[in-house]
């Protein structure tokens, strides 16, 4: 009888001590979170492919995995010495192509005849022209590949070392995934999967939302199912903000489909607004040249910006695009050239696109860009022409992947 009851209390001891150590487990975060593994058929060692874990992955190379890394940026922008700074800091190799100064004749060239019925903007056919200059740099190139960045983006100083590195393991099991069974391609030289899986690849972006924003944007508008529809791959990604650090849109959306915290989803785009970052095949650059986004204004397209056309033909099935959700390319808050160009123009009074309006106050809050964990917007890592200070940021932030801000730790 006493043994009995001993044991018990034993029990009993035992089972409170498991249930108060679960609970300190989960009040810190220590159980481990499930997450999507994914197997990358193209992998030539034994290794299992699985992402979640990054340590084993290489960091990326200077391009990104791609033949070049192009930067649209406007003659005299005041943003290219910071964009400069930043990749030294990342360790990006970027080309700036020379851009001209668009005069008035080049606007109207570019739009339709009848400037009344024009729906394209003064700054908005400026922009559409510049990357154009850029789609011919780059087919001027050896490059088969080439990533396109507008000059004003921001991103995490893990972009090369981790984020960029499991989004390719991503996209190549996407490809897999998509294409079926492909002849094996060296993943060395085509990190991002075969070129002739995808057209084009959203990597910063301001959302795909599945459908127009102003019809609802996450939960009560999105459902698991509508992902459960599109080619997609999910996976773990460390260096992602917590799900209330992310644009409030995108936190929504997230969690209307159910995809776990710091989980990333590749996945065939639907409707991916805004051009911050893509990256494209020299196919892709000829067809975007010819017919998806020519340089002379359609009125029957209906067509208002270079992003727009792009949207239409990923949406469309005339390319066949993938989004990476959350993106790692978002651009800065900032006085937007292109409004100011219109201001000037007295064509419209600046105003925030929907997305940038719903992100201003934490944008503010965090002091860092939206969907971006650890950038430049808020000014520690610019070096201003130290190169002592360039060396620490090179080996103590990217190097260690620390965060190291006033009041952050690593
Ligand atoms: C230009 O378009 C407007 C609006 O559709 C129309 O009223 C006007 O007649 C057009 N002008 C010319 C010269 O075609
Ligand atoms: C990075 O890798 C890609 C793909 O292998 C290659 O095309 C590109 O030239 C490389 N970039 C650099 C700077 O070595």
């Amino acid at each position: 009888m006493l043994a009995r009851s001993a044991r018990s209390n034993t029990l009993f001891i035992l089972l409170t001590l498991s249930v108060v150590s679960l609970y300190f487990l989960y009040k810190h975060n220590k159980i481990p979170t499930v997450r999507t593994t994914l197997r990358d058929p193209y992998e030539h060692d034994d290794h299992s492919g699985a992402v979640g874990t990054s340590v084993a992955l290489p960091p990326s190379n200077g391009t990104l995995g791609f033949g070049a890394i192009y930067a649209v940026s406007a003659p005299g922008s005041t943003r290219k010495g910071r964009l400069a700074q930043a990749a030294a800091v990342t360790g990006l190799e970027l080309t700036i192509p020379d851009l001209p100064t668009w005069t008035d004749k080049d606007v109207d060239d570019f739009r339709w005849h009848n400037k009344s019925e024009s729906l394209v903007l003064v700054g908005t056919a400026k922009a559409w022209l510049s990357h154009h200059v850029v789609l011919r740099a780059f087919l001027e190139s050896d490059a088969q590949t080439a990533l396109i960045i507008e000059d004003d983006v921001d991103w995490d100083i893990r972009l090369r070392t981790t984020q960029v590195p499991l989004a390719q393991q991503a996209a190549r099991s996407l490809g897999a995934l998509r294409t079926g069974k492909r002849p094996p391609y060296d993943p060395v030289e085509q990190p991002w999967g075969s070129d002739q899986d995808w057209d084009l690849l959203y990597l910063g972006h301001c959302g795909d939302y599945l459908n127009d924003v102003l019809w609802g944007v996450g939960v009560g508008h999105h459902h698991p199912s509508d992902l459960a529809k599109l080619d997609h791959v999910l996976y773990g990604d460390p260096t992602m903000p917590h799900r209330t650090n992310l644009h409030p849109f995108t936190a929504s959306f997230l969690t209307s489909l159910v995809v776990p915290e710091q989980t990333r989803v590749l996945h065939h785009s639907v409707w991916p607004l805004c051009t911050f970052g893509y990256a494209i095949t020299r196919h892709t650059a000829e067809r975007l040249l010819k017919d998806i986004a020519p340089p002379h204004e359609d009125p029957a397209r209906h067509i208002t910006a270079y992003d727009a056309a792009i949207l239409t033909a990923c949406r469309d099935g005339q390319l066949y695009c993938y989004t990476l959700t959350p993106e790692v390319f978002h651009h800065m808050e900032g006085e937007s050239l292109i409004a100011g160009e219109e201001e000037k123009a007295k064509e419209r009074k600046i105003v925030r696109p929907p997305v940038d309006a719903a992100g201003l106050e934490q944008v503010k809050y965090r002091k860092e860009t939206s969907n971006i964990g650890c950038g430049f917007a808020s000014g520690e890592f610019y070096w201003e022409g130290d190169e002592g200070k360039l060396q620490y940021l090179q080996d103590e932030v990217v190097g260690q992947g620390k965060c190291l801000k006033e009041g952050r730790y690593p």
